[in-house]
């Protein structure tokens, strides 16, 4: 059992942008990555507040995939920012285990890259935050543009590239600073259902080779199931934990080594246009008639 004060980087809401140095009470749960309780915000609105979120109760453990589905407006993108400390809770408390600085990345709702920068420059973004060797942070940008897809447009800006390399470019932007927590908000929403099932593919196939903790919000149940170890279900705003399943189907992708996807014969990668997505193995057990067909 790991003390929390001692390892987690932690808040309590007060309603002001105050930060607690650590979680407020007891033992930090075995395992767990991300322990909320009672989290609550609301947004100041003339002489009302909306009450977005919460009280909400919400446990991770370490390298779990967890989606979270609720109606349009409960809250969802709310909480990842909370998690994300991008805005404090004015209620509860909320805190993430880890020595590391910044242990989050985040990809947004919308393809949130920065439009004046080549692609290479917006994945090395986070990189050169934290460190001056702009070579190691060239070298494994390009890397991380490599893994997904992205090598032939490097030197590119964004308006030459497509959404869903757009979306790429967000997702190699919040992977190569190596988060030990990744939040992703509909980060596949916007794209076509092809791309969104070669990303889907590509982003397990990730997670797998390194187990980062994932939450992951969606609006399709197709794809909580299909990426999810948990799916959470909260009310209509302000939103609430309703539900907490365990998603009781093994995931191939997870248990049986290397992913099976078709490998084009010019081996240009996953994202090669030329790979047959009906070919694409889809994971048994997972009731995803509507993505395979
Ligand atoms: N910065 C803000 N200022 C005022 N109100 C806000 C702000 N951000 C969110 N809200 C309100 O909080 C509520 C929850 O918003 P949020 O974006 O978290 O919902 P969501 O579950 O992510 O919805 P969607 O599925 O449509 O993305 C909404 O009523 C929204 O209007
Ligand atoms: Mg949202």
């Amino acid at each position: 059992m790991v003390s929390v004060s001692e390892t987690s980087v932690g808040r309590k809401g007060r309603g002001d942008s105050s930060r607690a140095a650590t979680f407020p009470t007891g033992e930090w749960p075995e395992n767990a990555k991300i322990v909320a309780k009672q989290v609550e915000r609301s947004f100041p609105k003339r002489k009302l507040a909306v009450h977005a979120l919460g009280p909400f109760d919400f446990q991770a453990d370490d390298g779990e995939f967890v989606c979270l589905v609720g109606p349009s407006g409960c809250g969802k993108s709310t909480f990842l920012r909370v998690v994300a400390s991008l805005i404090e809770p004015t209620g509860g408390a909320i805190g993430i285990r880890s020595n590391a600085p910044s242990p989050v990345a985040t990809v947004f709702q919308d393809h949130s890259v920065f439009p004046w920068k080549t692609v290479e420059e917006n994945i090395r973004f986070g990189l050169d935050l934290v460190s001056n060797d702009h070579a190691e942070n060239s070298r494994r940008a390009r890397s991380w543009a490599e893994r997904l897809g992205l090598s032939d447009f490097v030197d590119s800006f964004p308006s030459s590239l497509s959404g869903g390399m757009r979306q790429r470019v967000a997702i190699a932007r919040a992977l190569a600073v190596e988060p030990e927590v990744l939040l992703m908000d509909e980060p596949f929403a916007a794209l076509d259902a092809q791309m969104r099932l070669i990303l889907q593919e590509e982003l397990l196939r990730l997670w797998q080779a390194d187990r980062r903790t994932v939450l992951f919000v969606t609006h399709s149940l197709e794809e909580a199931i299909l990426l999810g170890d948990r799916i959470l279900v909260m009310s209509a705003r302000p939103g609430k934990l309703v539900a907490d399943f365990k998603v009781p189907f093994p995931r191939p992708l997870r248990s049986a080594g290397p992913p099976s996807s078709p490998i084009c014969m010019n081996k240009c990668g996953p994202f090669c246009e030329k790979k047959s997505i009906a070919a694409t193995p889809r994971p048994i057990g997972r009731n995803d008639d509507e993505l395979r067909g």
